[in-house]
């Protein structure tokens, strides 16, 4: 929900937005990744501090990401990442920058869904990702991760698990009413809290 709440200044959360700072960007060195995951209420305050970290991450030199995704289940696999990678392009001058975005743009379009295409495809995205960032820190954006697809649930465990050389990290949001039951982000946080590199913030 867009309005003038969201212009109005943020008030309290300055340790927290430390906290974030560090763990997606400071503390990460070359090759290293990191991951942060909000939870809470609706109306808490996640988007708007997604908003503001991503903001503050842009002006240290970081390429930020910004998707949420949609309560569609799997029908558009990858949204949240293609609708980031869209608004890059959107607000991108740098040439070189422009062309990799376009490139991984069109990996969507391309690659064909199948059994055995959905691993090719998160290695084409993760491959494209890398050219995106240009040895620039990456951090990954997404709100509404109660919502999040097959594909890009895949893709976050298969960024996570490393890639190289590419300092990557991501920032999630996810309703807390969402998380009861027997929902699919659930096992996979389960797994990630178990890295050092990944957190959970409530
Ligand atoms: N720390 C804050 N200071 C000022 N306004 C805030 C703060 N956190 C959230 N808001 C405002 O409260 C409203 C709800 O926050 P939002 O981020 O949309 O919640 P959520 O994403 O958790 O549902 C928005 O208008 C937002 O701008
Ligand atoms: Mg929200």
């Amino acid at each position: 929900m867009a309005g003038d709440l969201d212009t109005a200044p943020l008030v309290g959360r300055t340790g927290t937005m430390a906290t974030l700072r560090s763990a997606l960007h400071d503390d990460l060195g070359p090759g290293q990744t990191g991951a942060v995951f909000l939870t809470g209420e609706s109306g808490v305050g996640k988007t708007r501090l997604l908003t503001e970290v991503a903001e503050q991450l842009r002006q240290t030199g970081a390429v930020v990401l910004t998707g949420a995704c949609l309560d569609i289940g799997d029908a558009s696999p990858l949204h949240p990442v293609r609708q980031a990678l869209r608004r890059l392009d959107a607000e991108q001058a740098e040439a070189r920058t422009t062309a990799a975005i376009r490139a991984v743009l069109q990996v969507f379009d391309e690659e064909a869904p199948g059994p055995d295409g959905a691993g090719a495809l998160l290695e084409r995205v993760a491959q494209g990702l890398h050219l995106v960032a240009g040895g620039r820190p990456l951090v990954l954006v997404l709100d509404d991760l109660q919502w999040v697809d097959r594909s890009t649930r895949q893709l976050i465990l298969y960024l996570l698990a490393g890639l190289g050389d590419l300092q990557l990290s991501v920032l999630a949001a996810i309703r807390a009413e969402s998380l009861r039951g027997a929902h699919p982000l659930r096992r996979v946080l389960t797994e990630l809290r178990r890295l050092r590199s990944v957190r959970v913030i409530d």
